[in-house]
């Protein structure tokens, strides 16, 4: 049996005070022995995050960490700086990274690698465009970018990390994959990563991400591939968030 694990991605909204409120009331939902649910927040909050959520259920991520170790990267954050900031996870590769930032799947894996070397859990993003799936892509091309980490990386690194499925066409559109849609690829991902190694594809946690919500987040994550929910829109809001976590 996996563990389950529901991720918050707040993206870049809010501010101190709003974030503070935020966590706390996310953190007053929970008990103290509830694991699985964490938050990618803003670097500039992480710091603040860090004081709340010391020995708390909430565990606490970064949005991205960068593809080099330190030096003069103007405006990078490196994962040992994040590990500063006792970040457990860090997404690299999230479909807005890739689109609007240049992230590419080199990059990305370069990315992955960092938060490895520094102990933090990289949740490597995947993910098709509504083009991509039209056009009958999505396999080739969730396929090259979790291939472009597993050659750099190396099979064995999967073992400390968390896969998110997150077609690009449900983020943050409302349209959410049908329970169906998303089994097919969270399947066809761990088939993938069992014909190297099936110890790690029976362990790794693949979250789905793309417009969860309260009301399809039972559906979704009752499904026998689909491991917990990476949630962007509906993590905003304490109640909707913790509605999720239980629905697992
Ligand atoms: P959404 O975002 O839940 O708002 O669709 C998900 C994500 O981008 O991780």
């Amino acid at each position: 049996m996996r563990q389950s694990l529901i991720m918050g991605n707040w993206k870049m909204n809010g501010s101190l005070e709003s974030t503070k409120s935020l966590c706390s009331a996310i953190m007053e939902g929970l008990n103290a022995d509830d694991t699985g649910i964490a938050v990618c927040a803003p670097y500039v909050y992480l710091s603040a995050l860090k004081d709340m959520t010391t020995n708390s259920a909430l565990s606490v991520g970064a949005q991205n960490v960068a593809d080099q170790t330190s030096g003069a990267y103007t405006g990078e954050i490196s994962a040992s700086m994040l590990k500063e900031m006792a970040c457990t996870y860090a997404l690299v590769g999230h479909s807005e990274r890739r689109s609007y930032y240049g992230d590419t799947d080199d990059s990305v894996a370069d990315r992955f690698c960092e938060a490895q070397k520094e102990g933090i859990v990289p949740v490597l993003c995947i993910g098709e465009t509504l083009a991509e799936r039209e056009a009958n892509e999505t396999f080739n091309v969730v396929n090259r970018q979790l291939d472009a980490v597993i050659e750099k990386a190396g099979i064995d690194a999967l073992e400390n990390s968390v896969i998110a499925y997150e077609p690009v066409w449900a983020i943050g559109t409302g349209v959410t994959a049908s329970d169906e849609q998303a089994q097919e690829v969270h399947k066809a991902i761990r088939e993938r990563i069992a014909a190297k190694n099936t110890a790690i594809a029976d362990k790794i946690q693949i979250l789905y991400g793309g417009s969860m919500k309260p009301g399809n987040a039972k559906g979704l994550l009752a499904m026998a591939d689909i491991d917990g929910g990476l949630i962007g829109g509906a993590s905003l809001d304490a109640a909707s968030f913790l509605e999720i976590y239980r629905s697992i």
